[in-house]
Parts: structure tokens; sequence; C-alpha cells
């Protein structure tokens, strides 16, 4: 069976239209389907609904802040591991951290900061059909699933 995903193309990635398609090929070069793809810009107010989780953490304004920069893109991936395939391309939260630990990773490339580290991705089947539903209302994993 299928697993799926949501991954972000955060902002500072977006703010570049050459890297979307380069990332796009990178996933599909990986064996991850693109199944869906749509461009935002949020609101505080979008951002705060989102990674509402995270609220009063220390990042959490400057986390919103970043999110509210500029467009960014959301995807919905699938693959048999989909989780974990792309979690595994994106790399560590910390992009310092992914330069030495896993160099070949997303955000060792193109990751700036702790804050501003370029991509997302779900951390568990339960949150992904959660963050899918979020940004695609239309998509419904259960539809796909046959
Ligand atoms: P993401 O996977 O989208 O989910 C939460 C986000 O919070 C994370 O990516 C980072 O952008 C941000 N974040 C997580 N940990 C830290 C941290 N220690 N310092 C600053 N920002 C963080």
């Amino acid at each position: 069976p299928l697993q799926y995903t949501l991954a972000l193309l955060k902002p500072d990635i977006c703010a570049n239209p050459l890297l979307p398609p380069k990332i796009i090929d990178t996933i599909r070069a990986r064996e991850l389907n693109v199944l869906e793809q749509k461009p935002l810009l949020w609101s505080q107010a979008d951002a705060e609904a989102f990674y509402g989780e995270h609220r009063g953490k220390f990042f959490f304004e400057r986390l919103c802040g970043y999110m509210t920069s500029g467009p960014f893109m959301a995807l919905v991936l699938s693959s048999p591991n989909a989780i974990k395939d792309w979690r595994a391309l994106i790399g560590p939260t910390h992009p310092v951290r992914a330069r030495i630990n896993a160099p070949d990773t997303l955000r060792a490339l193109y990751g700036l900061t702790d804050t501003r580290n370029s991509f997302h991705g779900s951390d568990s089947p339960e949150n992904a059909r959660q963050e899918i539903e979020f940004f695609f209302k239309d998509f419904h994993i259960d539809a796909h699933q046959k």
C-alpha cells in the first residue's frame, strides 16, 4: 500500500524560481510521486493555525515570521514509505547539523538556519493525514488508497 506525506518547500526555496522545479526533479528521481502541488502565501493567522503546536516555544515568532515572508509550496508525495523517504531526503531540522552528519540532504544543501530550514515533512501517518487535509481539502487519502 502507498503512504502519503505533506511536504513544504519554504519561502527561501521559492524566492528563487529555479529551485522548486529542480527540487521536484530530485524528489521524482528518489521514487517519490508528486500527486499535488500548490503555491501559497500565508497571513500571520494561517501560520499560527498550522504551527499551533509550537505556540509558546522560543522560536514560534521567528517561525511564523519566516513562513509569512513570501510564497511557498505545499506538495503531497506518495511512495510505500513516503514519510520516512521524504524526511530522509530533507535531513535533520538544523541545517548546520545536516551539513556535518547528512551532507547529501536537501537541508544540508539549501537550509540557512534552525528556523530557515527550507523544507517540512510530516512526522507520522496521523500528522500527514491532518497536514494534507489542512492544505488540500479535496484530497482524500482513503479515495487514493484503493
Ligand atoms: P518544521 O519541520 O516545519 O516544523 C517546525 C519548525 O520550527 C521547523 O521546521 C523549523 O523551521 C522551526 N524550528 C524547529 N526547531 C527550531 C529551533 N530550535 N530553533 C528555531 N527554529 C526551530
